[in-house]
């Protein structure tokens, strides 16, 4: 695809295909990810990959059992969308998606969590370009983070999650949500 075109049509998907996702695509993604700028070429990246939608699924249905859990009796206003969110019992928090790909900082450093996201960012637009669809779930990056998570999945107690992203053949591009006019200021 053109580049333009990679950026203008990337779109965050939430109904995916059954089609496995192989090994080597997710390499290959990830091969492009790690061209993204980091501070000092620090590259403190590293990637967990989930393969196969009842694994996947299976995360899905813990980490939001868990968020349900954690918004119940929290009084703020965030608090207060998520549980109506969660509240969906259709909602699977990882779109019965057929690959997840955890992108997390290997240590605490500076800058770190800035450049797993341009990691994150690259490997959305390489997928694009090979007709694949992504969604980063924030909502899901706490539960990663969790230790009993990390150990489950081998995540070092050091590494943090950063970008829990799912990928995977969409059903259907959605149309675009848009986006506000960009508010420059020109400084003179
Ligand atoms: C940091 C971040 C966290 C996000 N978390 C979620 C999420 O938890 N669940 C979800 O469905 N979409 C999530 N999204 C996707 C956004 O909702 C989406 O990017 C936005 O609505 C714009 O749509 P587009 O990506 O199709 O342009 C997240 C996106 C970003 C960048």
């Amino acid at each position: 695809m053109e580049f333009r075109d990679v950026l203008q049509n990337r779109r965050s998907v939430r109904e995916y295909q059954d089609t496995p996702i192989e090994p080597q695509i997710v390499q290959s993604l990830i091969d492009e990810a790690i061209l993204a700028p980091s501070a000092v070429n620090s590259q403190p990246w590293e990637f967990w990959v989930v393969l196969g939608r009842q694994r996947i699924d299976d995360l899905s249905d813990r980490a939001k059992a868990w968020l349900v859990e954690k918004v119940a009796h929290d009084p703020t206003a965030e608090a207060g969308y998520q549980r109506q969110h969660l509240a969906r019992p259709e909602l699977s928090l990882l779109y019965h998606a057929p690959a997840l790909v955890l992108v997390a900082a290997k240590s605490f450093e500076k800058q770190s969590d800035e450049d797993c996201c341009l990691a994150a960012f690259s490997l959305m637009l390489s997928a694009r370009d090979s007709q694949l669809g992504t969604c980063w779930i924030g909502l899901t990056r706490p539960w990663f983070n969790l230790p009993a998570t990390k150990r489950e999945l081998g995540i070092p107690e050091t590494a943090s999650v950063v970008a829990p992203l799912v990928l995977g053949y969409p059903k259907e591009w959605p149309e675009t949500p848009g986006r506000n006019p960009a508010a420059i200021h020109w400084v003179r």
